[in-house]
């Protein structure tokens, strides 16, 4: 298995150039089932997520294909549904498979999707997903570890009241409401970017689709949705975590593609900390050249919140920052186990409550050899070795693989000592 090697100390130091958001694409993909028509999704991120998320789509009946010219550029055409069933050796790889789950009950009027399950940051129930699609006339059984759902009558409206503003129940209920009867209204729906750029595909697919972005959102549901071209956004979480790789190398970095309006709390809290941020409508340039950093507390949130996706990364920053930064987790109950292989680099950090820390900058980290939990977790031990002193490895170099386009290639270009090796 591969690794990768970081020999740090090295100030970062170029252009970035930000890729699709994965996030948004998982669930755009998913919307391509919802008609008979040709889809083409611009700015999609190659990583293995969505690699993977095209051979479900593919599973189902959907034909894949690649641009010719534009490697960011695929169309999906699902002409006829051919297999409503998202199998568990296909979903347990790949949380989001079962982002399937609204589409296809709304076009075909049943699905079999195996429960997810859940991961190393939580339990991720999915309850909000079967108890809104119920709402909206799904017949819904969970039988041998799958989610039978039938509705053969088609999908009715509904005003459904979110316990939690999940991402995941957002993109589900958003998309089956296109095409469900009548009026659906999700109350305390999550409001991030990628619900938004969801929302604005499936307008440009004629849907009726008002409110994303906000915590009501309503949908009138249509007969029948079009084919359509549409741009992924740029990758908020990337680009937060490359913003991060310039603040701990103090360094400077220029994001390229990327949206700064989208990071608004965490480049606010960049700047408190003491780095210079200075955005463009496309481009964002993070400076620490020379700069003392101190701690900041950080608490996660659903949007415009402080995103969980970047809370391991910024408390990877905060163990080179003066003084005490308390992290507190609230979306995953955990999401904080990368605390102890940080420490194993020198990081000081004490877990005070089950989902907080507490962390004390140090002056120097050690690089040595650490293990990637999960995606996130692992670009924070990529930081930490940017940081260190010496030689860092870092193991399961496939949770990176999912989420960053390209990793060793983009840090390479910017200064970073950095190459895949084989695992001793
Ligand atoms: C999405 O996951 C993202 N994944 C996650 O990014 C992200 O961390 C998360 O949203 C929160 O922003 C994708 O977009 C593919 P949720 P999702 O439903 O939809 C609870 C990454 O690193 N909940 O918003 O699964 C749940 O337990 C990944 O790119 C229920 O209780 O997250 C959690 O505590 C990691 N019941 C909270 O809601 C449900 O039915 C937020 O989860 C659904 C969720």
């Amino acid at each position: 298995m591969d690794m990768l090697k970081i020999t740090g100390g090295t100030p970062l130091y170029g252009i970035v150039p930000i890729s699709g958001s994965k996030n948004a694409t998982l669930p755009a993909m998913c919307a391509t089932l919802l008609t008979n028509e040709p889809v083409t999704l611009e700015n999609v991120p190659w990583l293995s997520d969505t690699q993977f998320m095209g051979k479900i789509l593919a599973n189902l009946g959907t034909n894949c294909a690649k641009d010719m010219e534009n490697a960011d550029k695929y169309t999906y055409h699902t002409q006829v549904i051919t297999n409503s069933v998202a199998p568990y050796d296909l979903v347990r790889q790949m949380r989001a498979s079962y982002y399937v789950l609204g589409p296809l009950l709304a076009r075909n009027g049943a699905a079999t999707v195996s429960m997810p399950g859940g991961c190393v940051i939580g339990a991720r129930p999915v309850d909000m997903h079967v108890d809104s699609l119920k709402q909206m006339g799904a017949d819904i059984n969970i039988q041998n570890g799958y989610i039978v759902a039938n509705a053969e009558h088609g999908l009715h409206g509904a005003e459904l009241n979110f316990k939690t503003p999940s991402v995941g129940a957002t993109c589900n209920v958003l998309m089956a409401a296109t095409l469900a009867n009548g009026q659906t209204i999700i109350n305390n729906a999550a409001r991030e970017p990628e619900i938004v750029d969801l929302a604005n595909m499936l307008n440009s697919m004629g849907a009726k689709v008002s409110g994303a972005g906000e915590s009501v959102v309503q949908i009138e549901g249509v007969k029948k949705l079009t084919g359509t071209t549409h741009k992924i956004i740029a990758d908020r979480i990337e680009a937060g975590s490359y913003a991060v790789a310039a603040a701990i190398t103090r360094g400077k970095l220029e994001l390229k593609n990327a949206d700064a309006g989208t990071l608004g709390l965490p480049l606010d809290i960049l700047h408190k900390s003491g780095v210079d941020i200075q955005s463009t409508q496309n481009t964002i340039v993070v400076d620490a050249r020379g700069r003392e950093l101190k701690g900041q507390d950080i608490i996660t949130a659903g949007y415009p919140g402080f995103p969980t996706d970047l809370q391991a990364q910024f408390m990877a920053l905060m163990t080179t920052a003066k003084g005490d930064s308390t992290i507190t987790e609230n979306i995953f109950e955990n999401r904080l186990m990368h605390a102890p292989e940080l420490m194993r680099m020198g990081a000081h950090i004490d877990k005070n409550t089950p989902n907080s820390a507490v962390v004390q900058g140090v002056e120097k980290l050690d690089g040595c050899i650490v293990t990637a939990s999960d995606l996130r977790a692992g670009f924070a031990l990529v930081l930490m070795g940017l940081a260190a002193q010496g030689d860092t490895f870092v193991r399961h170099l496939y949770h990176l693989e999912r989420g960053y386009v390209d990793l060793v290639g983009k840090l390479s270009n910017v200064d970073a000592k950095i190459s895949r090796v084989k695992e001793k």
